[in-house]
């Protein structure tokens, strides 16, 4: 998996792409970053890359001309089936697990990131681009939404992560929830480890943490269960959580 991002920003990118599983990922060779500065194919003599808003109103927007250039030049490829240009926007659809993997089938993903007020809507036009927002929240650019990307989608190609069942049991990755981790020590300032989780009995385990699973996206993400695989043991222990909170409601 090859990513390109082009930013005004280049130096942003040195900390996180510089340390533990990305740093790893592309010493062996599982993914590329490339970082391109917009600026460097601004070819006027100021080399500029924002200017005022046609129809007037406040802040600057991104110019058309660097931003289709540098895309252009470095990733000639652009319009093939296996290539996407990504640019960073609130406007854009949200990025969630599913698009991540989506994402992680392409062979290259160019990242656009925007700057001040928007960028010149000619952009996405010309180079096919899909908007994508990380989340209903304004950044001050695309920067750090882009190395959310190539965080999420480098988790997905294989090899990346040591243990290929991590990204199985993620959060979000079944459409749930993760259960809660303990580890040592046993007990701390009085909160002990549940008990079933001592026993080495696995497939109590793995009841006790499907159910806690269930129980997390029920009381803090109930919009996830419309579209979780639930089996038919999940729907029935779902229904006894929702008559607990109905008894305990009708206490009150
Ligand atoms: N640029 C500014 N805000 C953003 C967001 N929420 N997601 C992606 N890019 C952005």
């Amino acid at each position: 998996m090859r990513f390109d991002v082009f930013t005004l920003f280049p130096n942003m990118f040195v900390g996180p792409l510089g340390e533990s599983i990305l740093a790893r990922a592309q010493k062996a060779g599982l993914i590329e970053c490339a970082i391109h500065n917009i600026r460097d194919y601004a070819l006027d003599k100021h080399r500029t890359t924002d200017d005022i808003p046609y129809g007037g109103g406040g802040g600057m927007v991104m110019k058309v001309e660097p931003i289709v250039r540098a895309v252009r030049e470095v990733v000639p490829d652009y319009r093939d089936p296996d290539v996407t240009v990504v640019l960073l926007s609130p406007q854009g659809q949200l990025f969630t697990q599913r698009l991540a993997k989506v994402l992680s089938r392409k062979r290259r993903i160019a990242l656009i990131c925007g700057r001040y007020e928007g960028v010149d809507e000619r952009v996405s036009m010309l180079l096919g681009a899909q908007e994508i927002s990380i989340g209903d929240y304004v950044l001050s650019g695309g920067e750090l939404a882009a190395m959310v990307i190539i965080e999420a989608v480098s988790r997905l190609v294989p090899g990346v992560l040591g243990d290929p069942t991590a990204t199985f049991e993620d959060s979000h990755v079944s459409g749930l929830l993760e259960y809660p981790h303990y580890t040592r020590p046993r007990e701390f300032e009085g909160l002990a480890v549940p008990e079933v989780l001592l026993s080495g009995n696995h497939a109590e385990i793995a009841r006790w943490r499907r159910e806690q699973s269930l129980r997390r996206t029920f009381l803090r993400r109930p919009d996830l269960l419309d579209r979780a695989a639930l089996s038919d043991s999940d729907r029935a222990y779902l229904r006894k959580l929702r008559q607990e909170l109905d008894t305990f409601q009708e206490q009150e």
